[in-house]
């Protein structure tokens, strides 16, 4: 089990009269005024990280273990799972009373989206102003999370001061400022973003003012600067666009190996997380993770989000609970990933509409605070289960349920496509509005494939409805690494009625062969049979079908 050091435990040992006793979606919106666990002082000796130098050992104080049956809270969640769950959050947010009373309740981490970014601490050579990074601290401390510091030292909101020195005088500015803000913040941040995306997407390096005067030295030099400051953070670099295999997760590996070769004193990688529905998902996102911490790292997932083009509709909502649903599975499948933080929890302070013309809805909570069925992803993910009387439930389908029939027509099992046919029956006593629902048919790709085409041939219900695509599972497993997931842009089925034929198709970019005897979904009935080995989900919880 990983403890982070949490500052101030000041959330109270007694859980208030009134607070909500199970949790459904009838508490949608209503969130407990505070965490209900009992606060407890923990010294933690913090597991050695081998390879690198010496790591730190120190006190820590850290909320007592709750089981998933008592949890209430996502971080209550992801402690019992011996991980964190935090938000990114803002000065100005802070003054939002209905904001800070979530951010203080659901989160165990909280990170500074701006407030200890070097164009804030130091904006004149020598001047540090720590206001802003204190007064998220300081909430912190009032609500007994941890904070990961971001961050030390990054291209972007840098001042020109640091960018106009000559060449010469950017190593000692760059030490001088990660010296004075480490020691600043040392025993209140329980990490460092040391160095923040050093790369471009290509996987070469950003020619920054510390690459343009020290080369990527300036790298190890931070982190030995950093460790120096505050011997006992956990010490970071942190990217976007390394969280799938790619030339970019690829330099970051290289780079991060050899930092490890050369002793230098980094603890961690961070995955940002920053993921955009129109994009799909990051690939094999457990595995290239699983490679950092293989080198004794922690690993975390650091900022993330997920994004899409607005207006939001079932598929991209179907398309976004898939993905975070597939980055929690990412991090609770390797031991070493010590977390998640959200890139704030809410769409109201969201950083993507200012960065994205006409994307948005990227975030667990809607505008107005109230939790969307991402956070109910998340909710179920980590292990939280609901209380099963609730009609409104994720997981429960009312009085409509669904199952999944599946043929298959197509005899050859080791040709360029999977062919399955399926209909979707309603076995309820009311309608299901189609756009609601997701069926997944889980194979193996059996070599690597850079893409997958996914088509619907023929549809009683007409293909323009039927909208299929492939998804790559965030861990392999026996007779699966990736699912055919087909979702409905309109439709409902009456009770007792069926969808009739879906005749779908799968190939890979490069037309290679698949082995579809061990697909986990095959089956080689030539007429219709339930198929509990498919899964059927409404709002993005199963409700027919046995995952693998
Ligand atoms: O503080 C000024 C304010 O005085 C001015 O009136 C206003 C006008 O636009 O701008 C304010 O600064 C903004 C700043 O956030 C603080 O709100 C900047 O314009 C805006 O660009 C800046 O955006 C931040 C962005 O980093 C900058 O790259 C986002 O809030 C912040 O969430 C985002 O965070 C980054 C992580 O640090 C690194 N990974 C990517 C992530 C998302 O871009």
């Amino acid at each position: 089990m990983t403890w982070i050091r949490r500052i101030g435990p000041s959330r109270p040992e007694v859980e208030p009269a009134g607070r909500p006793q199970a949790r459904g979606r009838a508490l949608k919106g209503v969130l407990p005024a505070v965490v209900a666990v009992a606060l407890g002082a923990l010294t933690v000796g913090l597991a050695p990280t081998a390879g690198a130098a010496p790591v730190a050992t120190g006190s820590a104080t850290a909320r007592t273990a709750v089981s998933a049956a008592e949890a209430s809270t996502l971080d209550d969640l992801a402690q019992a799972k011996g991980r964190y769950f935090g938000s990114a959050t803002d000065n100005p947010e802070l003054s939002d009373a209905a904001y800070t009373s979530i951010l203080g309740s659901e989160f165990g981490q909280i990170t500074p989206g701006n407030s200890m970014k070097w164009d804030t601490i130091e904006p004149s050579q020598g001047q540090f102003n720590y206001t802003k990074g204190d007064a998220v601290v300081s909430f912190a401390k009032e609500h007994g999370q941890a904070v990961r510091g971001h961050n030390l030292v990054w291209h972007n909101q840098l001042p020109s001061w640091v960018s106009s020195l000559p060449s010469s005088q950017v190593q000692a500015a760059m030490e001088n400022h990660i010296t004075n803000e480490a020691t600043h913040y040392k025993g209140q941040v329980f990490a460092w973003d040391v160095v923040n995306e050093p790369f471009n997407d290509d996987g070469t390096y950003r020619t920054d003012a510390f690459y343009n005067a020290m080369g990527k030295d300036y790298i190890a030099d931070a982190f030995r600067t950093a460790h120096a400051a505050d011997p006992d953070a956990k010490l970071y670099i942190n990217d976007y666009n390394i969280e799938g295999q790619g030339s970019k997760a690829d330099a970051m590996y290289a780079l991060v190996s050899e930092l490890v070769a050369d002793g230098v004193p980094i603890d961690g990688v961070g995955f940002q997380g920053h993921l955009a529905v129109q994009y799909g998902f990051p690939y094999n996102m457990q595995a290239n993770m699983q490679r950092f911490a293989d080198l004794g790292l922690d690993v975390s997932i650091t900022e993330l989000d997920v994004r899409m083009q607005l207006p939001a509709d079932a598929t991209k909502v179907a398309s976004q609970n898939s993905y975070y649903k597939q980055a929690v599975d990412a991090c609770l499948g390797i031991s070493r990933c010590v977390g998640i933080t959200i890139w704030d929890y809410t769409d109201k302070y969201s950083w993507v509409p200012g960065t994205f013309n006409g994307e948005g809805s990227a975030c667990p909570w809607d505008e107005n605070l109230q939790t969307k069925e991402a956070y109910d992803t998340l909710y179920t993910e980590l292990g939280g289960t609901t209380d099963p009387g609730d009609p409104g439930d994720p997981g429960d389908p009312g009085s409509g349920a669904l199952k999944v029939q599946y043929k298959n027509a197509d005899s050859a099992v080791d040709d360029s496509a999977i062919r399955p046919t399926l209909q979707l029956v309603n076995t309820g006593s009311s309608t299901v509005d189609l756009t609601d629902v997701t069926v997944r048919y889980w194979f193996t790709a059996d070599s690597a494939a850079g893409s997958f085409g996914a088509w619907c041939d023929y549809a009683a219900v007409g293909c323009a409805s039927v909208k299929p695509s492939v998804q790559t599972m965030a861990g392999a497993v026996l007779g699966a690494d990736h699912y055919l997931e087909v979702s409905f842009s309109s439709g409902s089925l009456a009770p007792g009625s069926s969808t009739g034929d879906i005749q779908l198709r799968v190939s890979k970019g490069d037309w290679s062969s698949f082995d579809e005897s061990d697909d986990y979904s095959h089956g080689s009935n030539t007429t219709y049979q339930d198929a509990p080995e498919i899964g059927t989900y409404i709002g993005g919880a199963v409700v027919y079908g046995t995952e693998p």
